[in-house]
């Protein structure tokens, strides 16, 4: 019997679409002479489904048509319990589905790639791929990834993080704290979205008001940081576990406006609409050879540091005035999974999806070799009830 990878993507997420397409081309580059193949889309209202229509992009334009040709499923939240259920049991026969191996979450941004759905997996204890709930909690929340960066020597820029509360109690006191600490011109962000959702920069206090008024439109956790005004930015995919991992090559973005916007990302530029595929990148980025090799080990050290595993994408700003390196953030799960970085390095993309299994088979060895012990009664030790319980 062949290995039966389920592909989990969609999922509410501003970035639900990306995450179609990185899955549809994952799903295509997994062998399918040695794994089986479950595509689980989770809709925008969080309802899973699989089938076979699932796996051409095509059918998206229809949704409502594509999930009626496709079947509702779950799984519970029962550890060692792999198998995948028919929403609607049927009245005769079983309501197992399949059972699933290994899942691959190709879930990018919310209630994904921040560790929400990875804690889902630990609870059933099937072995997954990627960063597990703390590690993407880590490296989603930009505030809680920069201070770990910062405390581990990565260079980061200059960050000042408040809550919208705080911001609504405290505005003066704030502003006043960015100008002399920061200055302008800033770069506001919410601090746990992806693909350039609800960021603007700011170059006088107006601006700031307006940008942190955008930004706690998606989130309560505010960062606000120096804004670098002549910028490269270079990107760095990492793969493997926090003990053994390799660096791909380096790719610059091509950016149309000031910033890379969600058009740049994804649609080739503000006028083209052509997919990610579309979008422009330099590979490998023509930088002096000290500056690659710094770059690659800096994107080591912050996939080491948050304890990463799995593909993770290091996205570096480097300042084209004084050619200082920032770590800007990591996406621990890169949009086409970084693919095209692996194929520059010389790694296929099968040979990626391989490599992303074995490692989360590995995982889950190495777990079960550590010792829990919750399986003895204290109750039935005669432990005492009365007072107070220290724990
Ligand atoms: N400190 C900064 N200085 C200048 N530009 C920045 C800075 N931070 C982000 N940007 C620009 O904004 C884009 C999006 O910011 P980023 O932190 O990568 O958020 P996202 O998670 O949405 O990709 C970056 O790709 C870059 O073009
Ligand atoms: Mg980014």
């Amino acid at each position: 019997m062949k290995t039966n990878i389920g592909v989990f993507f969609g999922g509410r997420s501003t970035e639900h679409e990306i995450s179609v397409i990185s899955a549809s081309q994952a799903m295509h580059a997994i062998d399918r002479n040695k794994y089986d193949v479950t595509p689980i889309y989770i809709s925008k209202q969080g309802k899973w489904y699989t089938g076979d229509a699932l796996l051409d992009v095509k059918n998206y334009k229809n949704i409502d048509e594509l999930l009626s040709r496709c079947t509702e499923v779950y799984m519970r939240p029962v550890y060692n319990d792999y198998n995948l259920y028919k929403t609607k049991k049927p009245m005769f026969g079983s309501d197992v589905l399949t059972k699933l191996d290994v899942v691959i979450p190709v879930l990018h941004g919310s209630n994904g790639e921040d560790g929400i759905f990875e804690g889902v997996l630990e609870t059933i204890g099937i072995p997954y791929a990627g960063c597990n709930t703390l590690s993407s909690a880590n490296g989603m929340d930009k505030i809680t990834m920069k201070m770990i960066l910062k405390d581990n020597g990565i260079p980061v820029v200059n960050y000042i993080w408040f809550t919208d509360r705080q911001w609504f109690n405290q505005r003066d006191k704030l502003i006043e704290k960015i100008e002399s600490e920061i200055g302008y011109p800033v770069i506001v962000k919410p601090a746990n979205l992806g693909s350039s959702v609800g960021i603007s920069r700011a170059k006088d206090r107006d601006e700031l008001i307006q940008s942190v008024e955008t930004a706690q439109k998606y989130s309560t956790r505010i960062v606000v940081e120096d804004m670098v005004e002549q910028l490269q930015e270079i990107n760095c995919s990492v793969l493997g576990d926090c003990d053994d991992y390799q660096m791909s090559v380096l790719e610059e973005p091509i950016k149309t406006g000031d910033f890379l916007t969600y058009e740049d990302k994804y649609m080739g530029g503000s006028k083209g609409a052509k997919g990610m595929q579309a979008s422009q990148k330099r590979i490998p980025a023509e930088l002096p050879e000290e500056e690659t090799s710094r770059i690659k080990f800096l994107a080591g050290e912050t996939f080491r540091v948050l304890s990463c595993h799995g593909v993770s994408r290091v996205d570096v700003i480097v300042d084209r005035e004084t050619r200082n390196i920032y770590v800007n953030e990591i996406n621990t799960i890169p949009g086409s999974l970084s693919f095209y970085l692996w194929e520059a390095t010389g790694i296929s993309f099968t040979q990626l999806m391989d490599k992303l299994v074995s490692l989360a088979i590995k995982r889950k060895r190495e777990q079960q070799a550590k010792t829990v012990s919750y399986d003895q009664n204290i109750f039935a030790m005669g432990g005492g009830t009365k007072g107070g319980i220290k724990k």
